[in-house]
């Protein structure tokens, strides 16, 4: 094919892409829809989504942990000024690595337990110690640790309501947390995450490229596309509108 035909081709695939339905998985509409009646049916003649959404910016061939920071995650500050402040706290740097990402669950994907699944989408690319901080902040941040200055977090207060009590769950995973050799690792994202919120410091993600190549495995064939426990999810947050 020549240059032309070539991009002509890509534009077809485009145009055809974009006539595709897309059928929501259950998870984006619970709640909204009750998830017994199903997805609404597809529009007749039409073929689903089945790979790249176009609406959605293009991923690269072996995407990097950056580009799902810059094309697929939401607001990313609160996580950059965190793993900023870790690191002026002087806290070793594949802690460093965790506050950078401890919230990609809420950045990326599904906000409900975000601590579990942050830790599970990190845990075959960086330190036992640091992903298994990632998943413990989340039973954490709800009980002060006065020892290190943690206090329960205000804004909770608020959005929460004062009578909240976490569920059996989270208090479980507390006590195991707190009697384990890596409860300090884990409160110390708690500790740094609280005072990462500053509308008037701008962190750029450049800042880490050092310390994500040293901390973060990166796989060579692209984020999503090895053989990894977790690289389905990355495919997920990649290809969310994806029908089988
Ligand atoms: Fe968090
Ligand atoms: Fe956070």
């Amino acid at each position: 094919m020549s240059m032309l035909e070539r991009a002509e081709a890509a534009e077809r695939k485009m145009a055809e892409d974009l006539e595709r339905a897309v059928v929501k998985s259950a998870i984006y509409t619970s709640g909204e829809r009750d998830p017994r009646e199903g997805a609404p049916p597809r529009p007749p003649g039409k073929k689903v989504m089945m790979g790249a959404d176009p609406r959605l910016p293009k991923m690269p061939d072996k995407p990097t942990l950056f580009d799902f920071f810059t094309l697929r995650f939401g607001p990313t500050q609160h996580m950059l000024q965190s793993a900023r402040l870790a690191q002026k706290n002087g806290l070793p740097e594949h802690l460093v690595m965790a506050c950078l990402v401890h919230d990609i669950g809420v950045a990326g994907f599904i906000r409900g337990d975000h601590g579990y699944w942050a830790a599970q989408l990190m845990e075959p690319y960086i330190d036992e110690e640091a992903s298994w901080a990632i998943r413990y902040h989340q039973a954490l941040r709800f009980f002060p640790d006065e020892s290190v200055g943690y206090a329960y977090p205000k804004s909770y207060i608020d959005l929460f309501g004062a009578d909240y009590v976490p569920d059996p769950y989270i208090q479980r995973d507390y006590q195991y947390a707190r009697n384990h050799k890596w409860y300090m690792s884990s409160r110390q994202i708690c500790v740094n995450d609280l005072y990462a919120f500053d509308a008037n410091v701008k962190v750029e993600l450049e800042e880490f490229t050092d310390v994500v190549g040293r901390n973060f495995k990166q796989p060579k064939e692209g984020l999503g596309f090895d053989a990894s426990p977790s690289s389905h999810m990355w495919r997920t947050i990649m290809w969310p509108t994806k029908y089988l």
